[in-house]
Order: C-alpha cells, then sequence, then structure tokens
C-alpha cells in the first residue's frame, strides 16, 4: 500500500547520505564548547528576569518547587533530544528527528513551532536585556528617553488586562539583537569562543548572588512558603487546580514552573549544533545533559537566595536579582550583577539566534521553505547568512514592540508542544527502528519518554490560557505555508514521484 506523503519519513540512511553532501557546516565543536553552548542557551533573561514576575505575581518563595518541577520535565526531554541526537547527528534538532518518525507534516509542524522557540524566545531575551541594560546604565545616572524604553503595551495581572506603557519601541533591545546578528554572520568559531567567555563571566555572577546572597537572606521571608498554593492548573480559561488571577490565569506553584520554564530553554539548542560537531553521537548527549544538571541545581539555589533576601511582594518585576541586593543595601553588587546579567543574556541571545538559522536551513534542504535562500551559505563565512539576517530583522521586530511576559508565554507553549513531540517520537522510533544504532539510550523507555509528555502538557495547561490559542494561530499560519508551498517543493516528495524510495 502506498503511504499517505504527508506521512512520508525520512530513513535514516538518507538522512546520513545527506550529511556527506556539499554545503555542510564546519565540524569544530567539542564536549566542553558543546556544555558551553548549552549553559550559554540556558543561563539568561529566564532567571535574571522572569523569576522576578514569577515570585512576585504566581509562586512566592514556593519558586523554589517550580524550577525543581519545570527542570524534571526538562530532564525527562532533554533525555530523549540525547537519543535523538545520537542517533541522527544533523542540523535541525526536533525538526529532523520528526522527520524521520512521524513524516514530513509532523516534520513542518515542528520546524515551524521550532521557529517559536528559538525566533520568538530570541525576541523574549533580547527584551529581557534591555531591562537589565537599563538598570544598569541607571546605577551610572543615565536612562534611555521613556518613548524607546519598552514595548507600548503590557499585561497587568492586577488589572487583568493589557494597558498602554506610553512608549513607541524597545529601542536597546533592537539594538542587541542587530550587533548579534552581524557576529553571528561572521562565522561560528568567531561566536563559540565568544560565547565561552560569556559563559564564564556569567557563571561567576551566579556563584556570587548565591554566595553572597546567602549572607542576606532572612528565613522569615520564606513564610508563608507558598502564599498562591502548590497547584495552578486550567483547562481553556477554566482553572481546575489553585487559585485564579484577575485575568483568569492560573496561579501557584505550577503556575510558576510553567513561567520559568523559560529558564531551561536552551539545552535542546544543542542538538541544533549536532552538524558541527567533531564527535556527534558522545559529545552532544553529553553537552545536552551537563548543561541542563548543572543549570538546575543552580536555579534552585539562586530561587532559594532571592526569595530569602527579599518578601516576594517587594521582589522586582524588571531586574529582579540585581535589585535585591540594592534592597538590602549592596550597590556595588547590584553594579556588578547587572553587568554579569547583561554578558549572560548576550550570550543566550547569541545562541538562540544561531539555532533559529540552522532550523530554517535543514527544512531549506529538503525544500520546505525557498532552497536558493535560506540554505545559503557564504562563501567565506560559511555561516548561513541569509536565514541569520532574516532571523535578526524578525526577532529585532518583535522584541520591539511586545511585551516580555506575552513573548516569554508564547515560546514556553511552543517548546512544550516540541518536548512533548520528541518524547512522543523516542516512543516511536524504538518501534520503527528498533535495531538502529543509538549510541546513547533514553533508560526506563516507555517510562521516560510517557513522564515527559505528561509533564511536559501539564505545564502547557499551567500556562494563560489564551497561549493556546496563540499557538494555535501559529500553527494555522504554518498549515497554511506548508499547504502552499512546503508541499510542492518538498525534495523527499519529488524523489518519491521519480520513484526513488531511499
Ligand atoms: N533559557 C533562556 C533564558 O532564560 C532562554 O534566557
Amino acid at each position: 500500500m502506498r503511504q499517505n506523503p504527508l506521512f512520508a519519513t525520512k530513513s535514516m540512511e538518507r538522512l546520513m547520505e545527506e550529511m556527506r553532501g556539499e554545503n555542510r557546516l564546519r565540524r569544530i565543536l567539542g564536549p566542553v564548547q558543546l556544555t558551553s553552548l548549552g549553559v550559554g542557551a540556558i543561563i539568561g533573561t529566564g532567571i535574571f528576569v522572569l523569576t522576578g514576575q514569577a515570585a512576585h505575581d504566581k509562586t512566592g518563595p514556593a519558586l523554589m518547587l517550580s524550577f525543581v518541577a519545570a527542570g524534571i520535565a526538562c530532564i525527562f526531554a532533554a533525555l530523549c533530544y540525547a537519543e535523538f541526537a545520537s542517533m541522527v547527528p544533523v542540523a535541525g534538532s526536533a525538526y529532523t528527528y520528526a522527520y524521520a518518525t512521524l513524516g514530513e507534516l509532523f516534520a513542518w509542524i515542528i520546524g515551524w513551532d521550532l521557529i517559536l522557540e528559538y525566533a520568538v524566545g530570541s525576541a523574549t531575551v533580547a527584551h529581557g536585556w534591555s531591562h537589565y541594560f537599563q538598570d544598569f546604565i541607571g546605577i551610572l545616572g543615565l536612562k534611555i528617553p521613556h518613548v524607546f524604553s519598552t514595548a507600548p503595551f503590557d499585561y497587568d495581572p492586577k488589572l487583568g488586562h493589557f494597558v498602554s506603557t506610553g512608549t513607541l519601541l524597545d529601542l536597546p533591545a533592537i539594538i542587541i539583537t542587530i550587533i548579534v546578528t552581524v557576529i553571528l554572520v561572521k562565522g561560528i568559531r568567531e561566536s563559540a569562543s565568544f560565547n565561552a567567555t560569556m559563559v564564564i563571566v556569567k557563571l561567576i555572577i551566579v556563584f556570587f548572588v548565591i554566595i553572597v546572597g546567602a549572607f542576606y537572606v532572612n528565613p522569615a521571608n520564606w513564610k508563608p512558603f507558598a502564599p498562591f498554593g502548590l497547584t495552578g492548573v486550567s483547562f481553556f480559561g477554566k482553572t481546575l487546580f489553585g487559585q485564579t488571577g484577575a485575568g483568569g490565569e492560573p496561579l501557584g506553584m505550577l503556575a510558576g514552573a510553567a513561567t520559568i520554564f523559560f529558564a531551561y530553554i536552551g539545552f535542546d539548542s544543542v542538538s541544533t549544533h549536532a552538524e558541527e560537531a567533531k564527535n556527534p553521537k558522545r559529545d552532544v548527549p553529553i553537552g545536552i545533559v551537563t548543561s541542563l544538571v548543572l543549570c538546575t541545581v543552580l536555579y534552585i539555589a539562586v530561587a532559594a537566595v532571592l526569595t530569602g533576601m527579599v518578601p516576594y511582594n517587594k521582589i522586582n518585576i524588571d531586574a529582579p536579582v540585581s535589585d535585591a541586593f540594592r534592597q538590602v543595601g549592596l550597590p556595588w553588587a547590584q553594579f556588578l550583577i547587572s553587568l554579569g546579567a547583561i554578558a549572560g543574556i548576550t550570550s543566550v541571545l547569541l545562541v538562540m539566534m544561531l539555532s533559529q538559522p540552522r532550523v530554517i536551513l535543514a527544512m531549506a534542504r529538503d525544500g520546505l521553505v525557498p532552497r536558493n535562500f535560506f540554505a545559503a551559505i557564504h562563501e567565506r563565512f560559511r555561516t548561513p547568512w541569509k536565514s541569520t539576517i532574516i532571523t535578526g530583522i524578525f526577532v529585532a521586530t518583535l522584541a520591539a514592540f511586545l511585551p516580555l511576559r506575552v513573548l516569554a508565554e508564547l515560546v514556553n507553549i511552543g517548546t512544550l508542544f516540541a518536548f512533548v513531540v520528541v518524547c512522543a517520537a523516542v516512543l516511536i522510533m524504538r518501534r520503527t527502528n528498533p535495531n538502529a544504532p543509538r549510541p546513547f539510550r533514553v533508560p526506563f523507555v516507555p517510562l521516560t519518554p510517557i513522564l515527559g509528555i505528561l509533564t511536559c502538557t501539564l505545564l502547557m495547561f499551567s500556562l494563560p490560557a489564551e497561549n493556546w490559542w496563540r499557538l494555535i494561530i501559529w500553527l494555522a499560519i504554518g498549515f497554511f505555508i506548508y499547504f502552499g508551498y512546503g508541499r510542492h517543493h518538498s525534495v523527499l516528495q519529488q524523489a518519491r514521484a521519480r520513484g526513488d524510495n531511499s
């Protein structure tokens, strides 16, 4: 029986064959660089900015547990990513895995969803960068004119609706996006070493926050521990467990976990560099798991210190970590942390904006988006320069006009969805290709992927309901593009039409 072309899968042989083709990226990254890319992508706006919003509006000190809950969901997904990355070490990450297991339509959906994760994620991060940049220049007595300081509107959790901020756009977010785009067009080697320096700086800052902050913890601030409760789950606007906010959004520890989940995003981007890894089968799983575990431990410690230093309802929501040190009377530490956060967030932006063009590159090679444009590799720099520049323009536009929390929630739901699909794909692949070499195997299959699917789905339901609609609209736009373009230009479909089934 002829398979429905929408569900045509790419064979492992075909994937490997493609890897040997022309126009490949350089293989220069080792395990330390890959872990460093992971940490570079992970520690950023989530821990430095969103912790404030989550603790203040949704969790109180139970934020510590939010980090545990989100960390657990990510570990399951990370193990699944690691198995795939070791099996199919080509650029494209979850997109490629879906192509090999679930077929072209699902691959497209995931690829389109990854754009949400990386491009909209980059916009979120650029916005967070702007907060710390303004905090930093504020210490020096400087100020960005109000009209250029943030997005023109924002959600007010007390009122439960959007309000005008009286601004035009977020200028610092635009500027940092342009700078990072230029660095990325120049090349991966330069980007990796720049990233390594930034990673060291931010690790020093995070350790500083934990160690120095510990001396200023007042355990009385940890009481009440969970003022909004320990749950926070809703179903399309109807709260099932926990408290409800003014706009109908769920509140509580799990709702906070769904917000700060953003802080963990990035470990998966290590897998998009598989094609640039020297020994991808071993080093990519190491990079994914090591970076995630390290960051989880640090995050829980930072959350404990932050909520111990400042009563949760006094935590600043723009630059919470540096502001906590100001509140306990250490302005010099505020200076240092702002500076470190700027460096840290820059490296996140770098890795995320590095990953995005590589996913598009993989989709372009498959003909699902215009190949001439999106798969173009720069002759001298060997980077996907055109998709990098398009990504930069897209990111700068979103960062300039949309508020941080809206961007972050949209990214979270999209990424959680991608995680669910990757966990499901591991289960499917174990059945369809049981004997394919798996240098790294997820332990306890099917339990681990199933737990991954359940925990990530739970977090999706802990986000405000409108995010589901936003995700559905985004995916609908994707469908439109696939059926209008990708389906007719797919390299796989064309090969099948010629009778080549490899
Ligand atoms: N995890 C990254 C951050 O928090 C996306 O900025």
